[in-house]
């Protein structure tokens, strides 16, 4: 979990080092939530850093990356611009819906996530999911104004790993996608350029990454050492 700016972090990335991408960047539609909190960057849909998601990808690895109906093809063509294989639009229904314009909007109830591959290589592992996920949305508990749920995450990071690289968030916020690699035992890099957030992300993914054997052991260890 690093502390930065995507942008500048990932060019010291080596190439073809990731397995994964799953990221839910900023839309760039100025988003506030009901207590008026906004994110960083949010004020044009931030697409420059898809060279880079392209470069530090393994050849026939997968992205998944968020978006909304009204910048969605501002995404799809920046995919496509940095190299990618634009492969299919998911729908992830939330189940209960926001609030946006109550007199003008059909209430919105749905974002979309935009799956592509570098190159022709990809082929899901585990059968081939549906285009609809449904999962509700965080609630009060969440700590970040825009936070995906875990559990539609993990299902992500379980359908589209293909191999035993790192999984990469570029803006990860308060660790959604950390959380869930750590519960599914995949690594994960993780970028975030808020400090408070980039805190509590370490913190979430701390507490859902399984400590390894060799780690409990030298606990162990430390532990006897500072009793006595
Ligand atoms: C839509 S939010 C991600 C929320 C996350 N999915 C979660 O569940 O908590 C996007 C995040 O990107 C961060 N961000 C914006 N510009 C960034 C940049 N250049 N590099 C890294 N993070 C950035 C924002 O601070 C924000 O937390």
């Amino acid at each position: 979990m690093i502390q930065g700016d995507c942008h500048v972090l990932m060019r010291a990335m080596p190439a073809s080092s990731i397995g994964l991408v799953v990221t839910d960047p900023p839309y760039g539609i100025d988003y506030r939530d009901g207590a008026g909190r906004r994110i960083a960057n949010d004020h044009s849909p931030q697409i420059w850093w898809l060279d880079q998601a392209y470069r530090v990808l393994k050849l026939g690895a997968a992205i998944a990356c968020f978006c909304r109906w009204d910048v969605e093809q501002a995404f799809a063509s920046a995919l496509k611009w940095a190299g990618f294989t634009l492969r299919s639009q998911v729908v992830w229904d939330k189940q209960i819906h926001g609030k946006g314009d109550l007199r003008r909007t059909f209430a919105p109830q749905h974002e979309l996530i935009l799956f592509a591959t570098k190159g022709a290589r990809f082929s899901f592992k585990a059968g081939r999911p549906k285009s609809i996920m449904r999962f509700r949305r965080p609630g009060r508990e969440r700590v970040h104004p825009t936070e995906k749920p875990v559990p539609l995450l993990r299902e992500l990071v379980r359908r589209l790993s293909t191999n035993d690289l790192p999984v990469l968030d570029p803006f990860c916020g308060s660790g959604s996608t950390g959380e869930a690699c750590g519960l599914e035992g995949k690594r994960f890099v993780g970028i975030e350029i808020d400090k408070e957030y980039a805190r509590i992300a370490r913190r979430r993914i701390a507490r859902a990454t399984p400590r390894t054997r060799k780690d409990k052991m030298r606990g162990g260890k430390e532990r006897r050492h500072a009793e006595k």
